[in-house]
């Protein structure tokens, strides 16, 4: 008996599971999903069998091939990072039928209210499971070494529709027996209702698992793809507009990487607290709507997601400790989607903010250096406390330093058989670096393969971007110490990534007149692109310009993407006592508008410094 990943009670000695069915009824006055799910098991299992839940109410587990009851404990004691283990006791059996309630604040779902919405007239919900939050919709093996097969069907208020990160089989009037003891019949079947129904055919980690239900509507934007979000014209108009280039982005990936193998790529724009720019989701990933900036630098965000369909959601890490291997290779990946439709500079760009941000995080963990690694140990650690730049950015300047050893086209080649090679399959760093080693021979002569894996810190050989905008952006940053502005000529051809570079690469604090003069020049306080915003914003908190705390204030309100929060927050409370209090108070009134994971990670940044 062993637990096979440090984030789940999943045992080594037990089969796991390979199809969930679940019935889904959504009620949305009390904020909880009346569930049933049956698991079926890899194979017929004797003895205990441990799965992971997080805030669930189990009512019954049952053995649906003969209608008996199988008893069950959940445990009395919260693990506060993975939940409480529910225990089931088999005899020769490879179902089971668990039915269960989630609670209000259950870790995955935000639960909006009709004033919390766009159109204000119906409530909304949707899910974000990564890194270990499925458990909290409901009983499962929660740890991606586990790939499921499943099928899904939604039962919902008729105003409302579901989508979910699976193939829609059909939107119907809710049928008698089907609700699997989910709920009461007549609950299942009341007027009023209706039932989406879903199945998910290829084999997902629990963490890909994902469904939004409200008010949505959608537009076509290629003939694979559309984009969803709350019904709302001007925001699928936009979104629409947004995302025109999916195709020739797929196009390339797939020229790059192989064939895409997930048969759709839907979008869909959730509420301004979705907490992530965007969740990879199969089939349909998820998107915050501040990608949608009207300057297409949402491109890159979309490059991202859809770059995992290949790494990440193809070929998925094992436990979270390699997590490198979904988030580095995805980012190398993304680089060379943007490098193919918007050229060179952009992509060096996006490698020059990504190399500050790497530089950046070796600061923050400068007392936690474990986590400057790419192979990680997260015994005991949550995922979701030590989420960072390094996996992304150490992880693509590894892959990037081995393009350059053994040069492009022959990277290029390895990448694609890497990909078919393990496709559909959770790995960890050394079957990677094995694999490296066998198809790339003599490479560990060349590359510290074990620096780059497990040692600490920036190894030597990795490199800042080589392009002619990158250095001058760099070094008007530079000059900026000195008491020199860029011109309107030097900023003319600026975009939202240049403005990004720059603002990164200035001193954490300078003169507050400084802050002041740049921006009444350059009204970076007021940008649309939250980026810039941001990193002015940070700027401004650093050198204790307190004329911005109402813009700050303003933007920790608006929206929920933890890229934001969590530095905003973290130059508040690294202030005096005033800035303290006020980010207390500012996070006190905001917090019922955050999902629960950003509520969790912004009560984590206060603690650290009240
Ligand atoms: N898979 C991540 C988001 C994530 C990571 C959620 C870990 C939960 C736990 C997603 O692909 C991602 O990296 N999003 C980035 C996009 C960016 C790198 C373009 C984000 O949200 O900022
Ligand atoms: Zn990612």
């Amino acid at each position: 008996m062993a637990p096979i990943d440090p984030h789940s009670f999943t045992d080594s000695t037990h089969p796991l599971t390979t199809h969930i069915s679940l019935s889904l009824y959504f009620d949305f006055s009390s904020s909880t999903i009346l569930s049933s799910a049956i698991l079926t098991l890899s194979h017929p299992h004797t003895g205990d069998l441990l799965l992971d839940t997080r805030s669930l109410t189990i009512t019954s587990v049952i053995d649906p091939t003969n209608n008996t009851q199988i008893p069950f404990s959940l445990s009395p004691d919260v693990d506060h990072i993975k939940g409480q283990p529910l225990t089931v006791s088999v005899t020769n059996c490879s179902k089971i039928l668990v039915t269960f309630v989630t609670s209000p604040s259950s870790s995955a779902l935000q639960w909006l209210t009709p004033p919390q919405t766009f159109n204000k007239k119906y409530p909304f919900v949707y899910t974000q499971c990564q890194s270990i939050h499925a458990r909290s919709i409901f009983p499962c093996q929660d740890t991606p070494t586990s790939r499921v097969r499943y099928n899904a069907k939604l039962n919902v208020p008729h105003q409302l529709s579901g989508v979910m990160s699976a193939k829609h089989v059909e939107r119907r009037a809710p049928v008698k027996g089907e609700g699997m003891l989910a709920c009461d019949e007549l609950l299942w079947c009341a007027d009023g209702r209706i039932v989406e129904e879903f199945v998910m055919e290829q084999p997902i980690p629990p963490y890909l698992f994902a469904f939004a239900v409200g008010e949505i509507g959608c537009r076509e934007v290629g003939p694979r793809s559309k984009v969803f979000a709350e019904a709302v014209g001007s925001v699928l108009d936009s979104a629409a507009k947004e995302f025109a280039g999916t195709e020739d982005m797929i196009r390339v990936g797939e020229r790059l990487f192989g064939e895409y193998d997930w048969e759709r790529f839907d979008l869909l724009v959730l509420p301004p607290s979705f907490p992530y720019g965007g969740m990879e989701n199969p089939r349909m990933v998820f998107l915050t709507p501040t990608v949608i900036k009207g300057d297409a630098s949402g491109a890159q965000v979309v490059a991202h997601e859809l770059a995992h369909s290949w790494t990440g959601n193809l070929i998925t890490n094992k436990t979270n400790d390699h997590f490198w291997l979904n988030e580095g290779f995805t980012t190398y990946a993304e680089r060379r989607i943007v490098e193919a439709v918007q050229g060179e500079d952009i992509a060096a760009l996006n490698i020059g903010i990504g190399w500050k941000g790497l530089v950046d995080e070796m600061e923050r963990f400068k007392d936690n250096m474990e986590f400057t690694k790419l192979l990680t140990n997260q015994e005991g650690v949550d995922p979701d406390d030590v989420y960072s730049q390094v996996p992304y950015e150490k992880g693509f300047q590894f892959l990037w330093r081995i393009e350059r050893q053994i040069g492009r086209a022959a990277f290029d080649e390895f990448l694609k058989k890497y990909i078919s090679a393990f496709k559909f399959q959770s790995i960890d760093t050394h079957t990677f670096l094995d694999f490296l080693k066998a198809n790339v021979p003599g490479i560990e002569n060349d590359i510290d393969l074990k620096t780059w894996t497990e040692g600490t810190g920036i190894p030597p050989d990795a490199m800042e971007p080589v392009s002619n905008i990158y250095t001058k952006i760099v070094s008007l940053a530079h000059e900026f110490k000195q008491g020199r502005m860029p011109s309107e000529e030097e900023v003319a051809s600026w975009h939202g990534q240049e403005w990004e570079l720059y603002l990164e690469n200035l001193p954490k604090s300078v003169e507050a007149s400084q802050v002041t003069a740049l921006d009444c020049r350059y009204r970076l306080s007021e940008s649309k692109d939250y980026e810039v915003k941001v990193a002015f914003l940070q700027l401004a908190i650093g050198s204790r310009c307190n004329e911005y705390y109402n813009v700050v204030e303003k933007t920790l309100k608006e929206v929920g993407r933890m890229k934001y929060l969590r530095p905003l927050y973290t130059a508040l409370v690294q202030g005096k006592e005033e800035e303290r209090i006020f980010a207390q108070r500012v996070f006190a009134e905001a917090r019922e508008t955050y999902h629960p994971i950003a509520q969790g990670v912004v009560e984590c940044i206060l603690s650290k410094h009240l």
